[in-house]
């Protein structure tokens, strides 16, 4: 199955408004001059940047814009809280749901990314939806059965023609920011297992098509193996994508 590859920089809480557009302009200059794959290039930089980055973007349909979080109401008296209507508003494309640091520090559990997954779909938007098991997990044995509940519980109510417009991400907790990465075949033996579990219960083509990024710790140096292997559709990429030579470096990979 020939699956465009995704290259995704979520640049977490960090940026103004004024550095964002300046490294997205960066990234945009390195990209055409330097970047030959097709590569779908997203980037998710904070909310207050994206209505002057999708502006900035405007006319160039090689990078995309993505939020990195959502509220799982559709409006109200939720103070301080954005919605999924606002950042259509924006001209943004893509969400990110479930981002293990949401998980964590938000304390957001698989029932409630799945109300922020039906939002995003309603409203038009791409949900970047990213799991994975935590350090503790994975020495247990306990992550295939945390995987698999937090594929199953957030995302299988969905129908087949709804769940064909998700990305999934494996963000093993352990990989993130710490520079240990997954091993290329650690990572693709989690990527398989969670298509054979979409295969289940779906189909052969809904898994097939669904792409599934990896991120943690990704950088240019270890970028190639894991994009080579077979069921790693490209990445989600944190510390390297803020530095616009290292996250081109890695788009090149893809
Ligand atoms: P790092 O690439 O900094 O490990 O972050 C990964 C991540 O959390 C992307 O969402």
């Amino acid at each position: 199955m020939n699956r465009t590859k995704i290259i995704a920089g979520n640049w977490k809480m960090n940026t103004t408004v004024e550095r964002g557009l300046s490294l997205t302009k960066e990234i945009e200059g390195i990209v055409k001059d330097e970047v030959t794959n097709d590569a779908e290039i997203i980037l998710c930089p904070p909310f207050v940047t994206l209505a002057s980055m999708t502006r900035l973007l405007q006319g160039n349909s090689r990078i995309q814009v993505g939020a990195q979080n959502c509220h799982q109401k559709e409006r109200g008296a939720y103070t301080g809280s954005i919605n999924c209507e606002m950042i259509k508003d924006t001209g943004a494309t893509y969400v990110i749901v479930g981002h293990s640091e949401r998980r964590q520090y938000a304390h957001e559990g698989n029932g409630l990314l799945a109300e922020k997954i039906d939002l995003t779909l309603k409203y038009g938007l791409k949900p970047i939806y990213c799991f994975g098991e935590t350090q503790v997990e994975r020495k247990s044995g306990e992550f295939v059965k945390v995987i698999s509940r937090q594929i199953s519980e957030s995302l299988f109510h969905l129908s087949q023609e709804a769940f064909s417009k998700l990305v999934l991400a494996y963000e093993p907790v352990w990989a993130i920011g710490t520079g240990e990465t997954a091993t290329p075949e650690q990572a693709n033996e989690i990527h398989a297992m969670v298509r054979e579990q979409i295969k289940q219960k779906y189909d052969i083509n809904t898994a097939e098509r669904v792409r599934i990024l990896y991120g943690g710790s990704v950088k240019p140096n270890n970028a190639q193996e894991l994009f080579q292997q077979p069921d790693i559709d490209g990445g989600l990429i944190g510390g390297a994508a803020l530095d616009a030579r290292s996250f081109v470096e890695i788009i090149k990979q893809a």
